[in-house]
């Protein structure tokens, strides 16, 4: 299990075997020796390619996760997690969340305390289950009503208008059935600007004279009551503010990260001792399946189970061709490097030349289920630069 996160990481990280090594990093670094502790700082590393301090707890294996998120991830993603069209999503954050509060009366608190406070809030929805009215009530004179969603203000027990906001509102047919999408963006803004307002939403329903209608007659499914597929629901799209670091970029982010000369030199050793066939194969993209099972995140990943990342391997000689996608400054270093003009100049290195993005779905610590998008983790090809 280890060599694959290794692996992975420096994939991440380079994808030219003829980096200097550190020796005495190196040495720490025996493949014998290599027990819980770099397992965990690997895995660490890891969780923070994915933008995470600690893996979710996960109560909630059995849970099931909300349609709506099912099908969004069927939109975006195919079936290995790569995003279809990077246009399909506004920001990189989708997240779900149910109703806290299991009242009575159409009331709902969401619990955002997991959003993080640097998250962008694009568009906040409130979706609820309309159910069929009782037969009994079937033919009411009345054929539409009017559904307002209100933001409550204060958590006091008087009814009175001051206490609420208008957030959203809309005549529905009375006998319609299904999913109803109500914009509550303005609301969760400022519950996130203070937590402490976040007093939750209320629900009316009347005719079109403004009277209450029969509760019996216009219903929505409630947490309490009916099946948890047809459960109230807040929808949050975010944007978490961590965008496509470009090629130069990602680079540039290694010096900082000090376990990556270390991850590198072994696994390039490894590499030209096991098959010394490699340094005669020209620069190409090959397989390398990132399973999360093994991993050991499958508890809390919903999808997919793993992905293809790709990797970059193979030689870079002279003369490059243009089947080898260099730059020019690589076809300048490789001609140097043929011509033996300076002492010491390798040919240039196979790398990633185009990154795909990930889309992962999974429970956060509150057992909400969240869609994120990760950008450049799929080597779409490689090139020697
Ligand atoms: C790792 O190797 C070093 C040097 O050979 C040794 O001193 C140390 O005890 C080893 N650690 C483990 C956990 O085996
Ligand atoms: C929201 O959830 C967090 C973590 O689960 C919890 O600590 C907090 O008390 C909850 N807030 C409310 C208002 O229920
Ligand atoms: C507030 O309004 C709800 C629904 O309209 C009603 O059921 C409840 O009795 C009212 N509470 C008070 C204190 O008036």
């Amino acid at each position: 299990m280890l060599p694959a996160v290794i692996i992975v990481l420096s994939a991440v990280v380079s994808g030219c075997f003829t980096r200097p090594s550190i020796n005495h990093l190196e040495n720490a670094f025996s493949v014998e020796n290599d027990s819980g502790e770099v397992r965990s700082e690997a895995l660490k590393r890891l969780l923070e390619v994915f933008g995470m301090e600690d893996p979710p707890h996960t109560r909630g294996l059995h849970k099931q996760a909300p349609q709506y998120m099912l099908d969004l991830y069927n939109t975006v993603a195919d079936v290995n997690g790569v995003t279809k069209d990077p246009d399909l999503l506004e920001g990189n954050t989708v997240r779900s969340f149910f109703d806290k509060l299991h009242s009575e009366q159409i009331q709902f608190l969401f619990n955002l305390s997991t959003v993080a406070k640097t998250e962008k809030v694009l568009t906040a929805e409130l979706h609820l289950f309309k159910l069929r009215p009782q037969a009994s009530v079937y033919f009411n004179r009345h054929h539409f009503c009017q559904v307002s969603v209100y933001h409550l203000l204060q958590n006091s027990k008087t009814n009175t208008s001051q206490d609420r906001k208008l957030l959203s509102s809309r005549l529905l047919s009375v006998h319609s059935a299904g999913w109803e999408v109500f914009s509550i963006t303005h609301a969760v803004r400022s519950w996130m600007s203070d937590e402490g307002s976040n007093m939750g939403l209320l629900v009316t329903v009347r005719t079109l004279g403004g009277s209450d209608v029969d509760s019996k007659l216009v219903r929505f499914a409630s947490g309490r009551d009916h099946h948890q597929s047809k459960q109230p629901m807040l929808v949050l799209f975010t944007d978490d503010g961590r965008r496509a670091s470009s090629l130069e970029n990602t680079n540039s982010d290694v010096p900082s990260m000090p376990l990556a000369p270390k991850l590198s030199g072994r696994a390039g050793r490894i590499a030209r001792s096991l098959d010394p066939e490699d340094e005669r194969l020209p620069c190409q993209r090959l397989p390398l399946y990132v399973d999360f099972e093994e991993i050991g995140w499958s508890g809390w990943i919903v999808s997919p189970r793993g992905y293809n990342a790709y990797h970059c391997k193979g030689s870079c000689p002279f003369p490059l061709g243009q089947n080898m996608r260099p730059t020019n400054h690589a076809t300048v270093q490789s001609i140097i490097n043929a011509l033996k003009l300076t002492k010491g100049i390798e040919t240039p290195c196979c790398v990633a030349d185009k990154l795909f993005s990930i889309n992962l779905l999974y429970f956060d610590d509150d057992e909400n289920v969240v869609l994120k998008q990760y950008d450049d983790m799929v080597a779409g090809s490689c090139g020697c630069h």
